[in-house]
């Protein structure tokens, strides 16, 4: 049987602005299996970015619990939250955040120099973050400033950095997007392949039909709602260059 690694009860988030509610969603209820490759799409300010910073820990609900395993990250302090992102969440945001005045190999060794208790030193770290951006293809790249790189090839940077402290999730929000069509399809094969090789679950937002066609499964997040609200395998062989037809097609029209 495979197990639900994160679930939500009752997820909500509200903004408050003046004497308006701005309900982005209520009573939220999702389960993400083990292994998984879940696509969330819909339009522009339906959510989805919001809801990607509550599972991942970098944002917290109105209302509701999250839980990853047994473990409520809904109750944790900002220290306990903060420490388990960094080991447990690869985050790819669309923003890169790379420091452009560090190298490609510094900015990938982060996630790891930056932890309080390290459990490796800095010599293990770098050859960690070495191995990733081989493994990226970036490996001759290495020692080049992040702010001289191509789009893509930050982008895969941010790849080598997200999967450097070994985490069981990937989080990526338009991992594709700002990217020409090429890179982007590159980039869309590199997290399907890294998803397989760092046996990971991973949660991507995406305006990209092929993208979100090659994944387990597609929920659309509309008015608030999360559509299919239920486990909806999509047909893991759809062709990748024929997406017409397919329930991620219609949900993008
Ligand atoms: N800090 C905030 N304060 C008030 N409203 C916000 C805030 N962050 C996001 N929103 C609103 O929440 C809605 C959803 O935003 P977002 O999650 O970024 O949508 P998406 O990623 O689907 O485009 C938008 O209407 C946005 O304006
Ligand atoms: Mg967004």
């Amino acid at each position: 049987m495979i197990e639900t690694v994160i679930r939500t009860l009752g997820l909500s988030k509200k903004y408050r602005s003046g004497d308006n509610l701005l309900t982005i969603f209520d009573d939220m209820n999702l389960e993400i299996r083990q292994g998984e490759r879940l696509a969330l799409v819909g339009e522009s300010g339906a959510g989805k970015s919001t809801l990607l910073h509550l599972l991942s820990g970098l944002d917290r609900p109105s209302g509701g619990k999250i839980y990853f395993g047994q473990r409520e990250i809904t109750s944790l302090n900002a220290d306990e939250l903060a420490e388990f992102r960094n080991r447990e969440i690869g985050f790819v945001w669309q923003i890169h955040y790379l420091l452009p005045e560090f190298t490609a190999l510094e900015n990938v060794m982060m996630p790891l120099l930056i932890r309080t208790q390290p459990s490796v030193n800095r010599d293990e770290i770098q050859a960690l973050a070495m191995s990733r951006l081989q493994e990226v293809g970036l490996a001759s790249r290495s020692h080049h400033r992040s702010g001289e790189l191509s789009g893509g090839e930050q982008q895969r940077v941010v790849l080598a950095r997200a999967l450097v402290t070994k985490p069981n999730f990937l989080f990526a929000d338009e991992p594709t997007g700002n990217l020409d069509e090429r890179t982007g399809e590159m980039i869309a094969e590199l997290l399907a392949e890294l998803h397989s090789t760092h046996a990971l679950t991973s949660v991507y937002v995406t305006h990209n039909p092929r993208f979100a066609s090659q994944c387990d499964r597609v929920l659309r997040l509309e008015a608030g709602q999360l559509q299919p609200n239920f486990y909806d395998r999509v047909p893991p062989h759809v062709p990748s260059d024929n997406g017409r037809g397919s329930s991620m097609e219609a949900g993008l029209n």
